[in-house]
């Protein structure tokens, strides 16, 4: 707010405000009568009582204030209301705000312009008379659009058809600067979808463009994990690489399942499944990894079985066990062993799933009082069984647990990590498409 708007609200005699202006705002108004006048979506006819109840007041010679969010005069209907009493021969003055347009996306620190990537802005917005998206003409190389929520999708298609690219990244933010104030960063092709995920509500603005980038910029800041022994020096190197300080806490150590791994090697099989590089390298002594026609899940898993010899390596394309089923299904594959984790949620059909390894705590208590203490920029959660384990070991500390996540920048690696942590109340801000570390730090 400016202080003349402060100014003002504290010497008028009626204020009529709207369902957006944050109550902080209200405390300004000393002795006028407070008129609430917001409108849900759709009540568009309460306009007109508006504007004839604002000339009322005004004609009796009163300090009229009409108290709207963000900027009056951006999609806050400021111009019709200013004809309206103008016409009428009442004396307005606009005091300018700061729109959420600009303002919102400030706060989370995404510069609307910038020299090597975005020379212009267009401010547009999701729902236009009637309900349904405006046509929009030429828009700029960042696109911020209020009021997207409801028609996101359609939002999307108008986008996709105005030229922006389906990997155009994008920021949705909702009840930016409020206490529970919700980010969402993504793509044009998976936002929707996302959103849908976590659930994202209204007030909401969605920023488009190359800009958005920077909220995955590593350089500089401190990025957190929770790892198995066997992958804490790579994921350690990777963020590194990126630019990023590395805060990665040891938690649990795997085991070989030798019982369960001789049996099978026992057996004849056609196929092996791998969803991990613990899991290849749980049977690599018990499997002649070569003679197998082998699915790795991810280019970790992939770079595992190379390095234990493997040569006939399929990666489905789609992520996870639905990504394994719908290879499974759709080919001949003979008889199939899939080695999982005892953490693992769904069984793979199709497959025999065995338990090839056992996870065992490593005092994750050390790795998580580490971690409350000093803090992060970025949490990453790489898999949905070692976050709830997480969780569970430290017991009463997992609110505190939690709300520190909740505090930085949430990243799951995959839709069955994002579940998980949702079920946990862990908001997530984005969900990479891959379940691969090296893939992410190199999306800047
Ligand atoms: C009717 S428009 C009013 C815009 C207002 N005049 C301005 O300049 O911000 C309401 C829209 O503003 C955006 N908005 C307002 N407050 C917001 C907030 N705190 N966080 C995110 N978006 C907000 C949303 O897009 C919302 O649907």
């Amino acid at each position: 707010m400016t202080l003349r708007a402060i100014r003002i609200l504290k010497k008028a005699d009626v204020v009529f405000y709207d369902r957006l202006v944050n109550p902080e705002i209200l405390k300004y108004v000393v002795r006028a009568k407070k008129v609430f006048v917001g409108k849900s979506a759709g009540e568009s006819s309460k306009q007109q009582w508006i504007n004839r109840a604002l000339y009322r007041e005004a004609k009796k010679g009163k300090t009229v204030v009409r108290l709207k969010n963000g900027d009056p005069m951006v999609f806050g209907r400021g111009g019709e209301e200013l004809e309206y009493l103008r016409t009428r021969g009442i004396e307005v003055e606009v005091i300018p705000g700061l729109t959420s347009a600009i303002a919102v996306p400030g706060l989370e620190r995404i510069p609307l312009t910038h020299r090597k990537l975005s020379s212009s802005l267009t401010i547009v917005s999701g729902r236009g008379v009637g309900g349904s998206v405006p046509r929009w003409k030429s828009l700029g190389d960042t696109v911020v659009i209020l009021m997207p929520i409801e028609n996101l999708s359609s939002v999307v298609r108008r986008l996709l058809s105005s030229g922006k690219r389906k990997q155009t990244p994008c920021a949705l933010i909702s009840k930016g600067s409020r206490i529970d104030r919700k980010i969402i960063v993504s793509d044009l092709q998976h936002v929707v979808d996302f959103s849908r995920t976590v659930g994202i509500s209204p007030p909401a603005v969605l920023v488009v463009g190359e800009v958005v980038r920077s909220l995955l910029d590593w350089r500089g800041r401190r990025v957190a994990a929770f790892r198995c022994r066997s992958e804490v020096r790579r994921t350690k190197k990777l963020i590194k690489a990126a630019g990023g300080r590395p805060m990665v806490f040891e938690v649990c150590k795997t085991i070989p399942a030798q019982e369960n791994l001789a049996k099978a090697a026992s057996q004849r099989w056609d196929t092996l499944v791998f969803m991990s590089a613990n899991g290849v390298r749980s049977a690599a002594d018990f499997f002649e990894l070569s003679k197998y026609r082998v699915i790795a899940v991810g280019g970790r898993t992939r770079e595992e079985l190379l390095k234990h010899g493997a040569t006939k390596i399929l990666v489905p394309e789609v992520h996870g066990v639905a990504g394994v089923q719908k290879l499974l299904k759709n080919g001949r594959f003979g008889r199939v062993l899939a080695f999982r984790s005892p953490l693992a949620k769904r069984k793979i059909r199709g497959a025999v799933n065995l338990v090839a390894y056992h996870v065992k705590l490593t005092r994750p208590e050390r790795a998580v009082k580490e971690y409350l203490r000093s803090g992060s920029d970025f949490t990453i959660l790489t898999s949905a069984g070692l976050l709830e384990l997480v969780l569970k070991s430290v017991g009463k500390a997992s609110p505190k647990l939690v709300r520190k996540m909740n505090e930085s920048f949430v990243i799951s690696l995959g839709r069955e990590v994002t579940k998980a942590a949702l079920r946990s109340e862990i908001w997530v801000n984005y969900e990479a498409e891959k379940p691969c570390l090296k893939t992410l730090f190199s999306l800047r």
